[in-house]
């Protein structure tokens, strides 16, 4: 067996010894890594499974990883992997857009908002200190929520994983608007009504983020656009920190310009501590564990091994985000030109 495959961190065993069966397997421990880690680590790896989706797989690593064949991406997000670069060395990159992941990850959505929208996170630490029956009744008026029946719900990104928030709030009977640069027609036809962005941010009272993060999304959510909000309306940010400006978030919550955030990702991972963040009460926050349920470990787990076993065996793989590659392939020699 001459293959050689580096995970950055520990996926779900079933995957791994798919994996086990084509290639030697390392398995690496301590994220996050940095660049010179990733170069040392991968230089003899016939193919990469960057786990967690935060390692800077840029040029400088992808030109030093002369035999990879694959960078195979545990998740459905690839921000953090330089395509370009890959796919001018003849390297696939592919994700795991498996059904269990992208429902796992609607569901935190859900999870976060009514965290959020019913105090959820406050209320627990309350009971926690026993302080309840202690502290004046006036104390559990500060828990008092808002309810959902009606109220708009603002979607940025309808894509896989927005179009199931939008299933989710049709069953708690929200109004249901989108913003996105591809408008959906089919989603229109079953009532989920376009807004342009500053639109859609003036409209609602809950915001989820559900867009990649790309060089159009970076900063897409700035001071400018939060002064748009509503000052009752939440914002839910499950799809990348780099979305919404950390800082103007901050500054917002802090004020009460906004009623709360809820946020599963940050524009630094892990968030640094003494973060300022971390201060808010009326913040959720969660470590980038929208996607991580059972079902979703398993079968992303499987699928990417999948993947790297079938182009180490010359494949096709199922779920490239650069088929563009495959010409490059071809032009250097190395598949058939067909
Ligand atoms: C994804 O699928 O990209 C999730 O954020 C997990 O990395």
């Amino acid at each position: 067996m001459n293959f050689r495959v580096v995970f950055t961190a520990p996926i779900h065993s079933d995957g791994i010894n798919i994996v086990k069966n084509v290639a030697e397997v390392d398995v690496l421990s301590t994220p996050p890594l940095s660049e010179e880690e990733l170069i040392r680590s991968i230089a003899s790896a016939d193919a990469l499974v960057p786990t967690l989706g935060i390692e800077p797989i840029t040029r400088r690593v992808i030109e030093r990883a002369s035999r990879l064949k694959i960078i195979a991406r545990h998740g459905v997000g690839y921000n953090n992997i330089d395509i370009d670069a890959a796919t001018e060395h003849g390297i696939w990159v592919t994700i795991t857009p498996v059904e269990e992941l992208l429902e796992a990850v609607a569901d935190h959505a859900f999870a976060l908002l009514l965290c959020i929208a019913r105090n959820i996170c406050r209320a627990d630490r309350f009971v926690k200190s026993s302080r309840w029956g202690i502290d004046s009744l006036d104390k559990l008026y500060t828990f008092t929520g808002v309810g959902l029946r009606g109220k708009t719900i603002g979607i940025i990104g309808l894509g896989r994983i927005g179009r199931r928030v939008a299933e989710r709030a049709k069953g708690f009977k929200m109004k249901i608007v989108y913003y996105d640069i591809v408008r959906k027609a089919e989603a229109e036809e079953h009532g989920i009504e376009y807004r342009g962005l500053e639109d859609l941010l003036r409209e609602s009272d809950f915001i989820i983020i559900a867009t990649p993060l790309t060089d159009r999304t970076r900063d897409m959510i700035g001071e400018r656009e939060i002064s748009l909000m509503k000052p009752t309306a939440y914002i839910i940010n499950i799809a990348r920190g780099g979305i919404v400006n950390q800082k103007a978030l901050y500054r917002a919550l802090k004020e009460g310009r906004i009623a709360g955030a809820a946020l599963d990702v940050f524009q630094q991972e892990p968030i640094p501590a003494g973060d300022p963040l971390l201060e808010l009460e009326n913040t959720v926050l969660t470590p980038h564990i929208a996607w991580l349920t059972d079902e979703s470990r398993r079968a992303m787990a499987i699928t990417v091994a999948e993947e790297v076993t079938r182009v180490l065996m010359g494949e096709d793989p199922k779920h490239p985000v650069n088929p563009k590659v495959k010409e490059i392939l071809r032009a250097k020699g190395k598949i058939n030109s067909r």
